[in-house]
């Protein structure tokens, strides 16, 4: 068990990636965006060969020269590189998510990237944010949340977030979008998407930015305190 590791997992659009970046600022711990490794990866896999089916028989041949580099510029943002290029903006479409997505099935690319994230690990405190940091990755992480919220609000912040960036887009479009990728993440056999079962559960639905992150903390203080009596 360690008591300097923090995870957020839960589905997408609910709000912990701003959370956990957040948290690891109160803390000044290390922030990990587990999902932007799963993009990256997707993202790059696509730019040499767009046929998934292909690439996918063939993974370890695919994936054998990249090399993926991440830091956390505190209070700003996570920084990803492939191969010395810089990922952090092009990976943050909906198209790439869905590459995600699928290529996150594969038990393959979850290993290779477990590595990654696995290292970045270096005794100072980190928050880790994605779909199984607490059920897998970061298991002996003592604090553990999963972020929730209806597919209709997750939706109407995507939307707009999406309008804020000029860019239109439709609600049923949006939901039916974030209804398929949360089967994919939730009904896959590899580290499927669910609650670790230590872990502490919030809907952030109705509440706001704020007063989820007030909860977040008084959880992680009082468990620290117990941790340390
Ligand atoms: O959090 P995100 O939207 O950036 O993640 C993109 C996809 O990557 C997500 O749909 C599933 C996959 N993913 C995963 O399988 N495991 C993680 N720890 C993080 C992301």
């Amino acid at each position: 068990m360690s008591s300097n590791i923090i995870t957020f997992d839960g589905p997408s659009g609910v709000g912990k990636g701003t959370i956990a970046m957040m948290v690891a600022e109160k803390f000044g711990y290390k922030y990990l965006d587990s999902g932007s490794l799963y993009r990256s990866l997707a993202l790059k896999l696509y730019e040499k060969n767009n046929n998934f089916d292909t690439v996918l028989e063939n993974l370890d041949q695919w994936t054998n020269d990249i090399i993926i580099d991440f830091k956390y510029i505190k209070g700003q943002k996570f920084q990803i590189f492939v191969n010395g290029e810089d990922y952090s903006e092009k990976i943050r479409t909906e198209q790439v998510a869905i590459l995600a997505s699928k290529i996150a099935k594969d038990k393959r690319a979850r290993d290779m990237l477990e590595v990654y994230q696995r290292n970045y690990l270096d005794g100072s405190g980190l928050v880790a944010d994605g779909r199984d940091m607490g059920t897998k990755v970061f298991r002996e992480a003592n604090i553990k949340f999963y972020l929730t919220a209806s597919v209709e609000k997750r939706a109407e912040r995507r939307l707009n977030q999406l309008k804020d960036q000029g860019i239109s887009a439709n609600l049923p479009n949006l939901i039916h979008k974030l209804m398929l990728r949360d089967k994919a993440d939730m009904e896959r056999i590899n580290s499927p998407l669910m609650p670790a079962k230590d872990a502490v559960i919030i809907d952030t639905s109705d509440i706001s930015v704020s007063e989820v992150f007030d909860k977040t903390i008084n959880i992680i203080n009082k468990r620290k305190r117990k941790i340390y009596e």
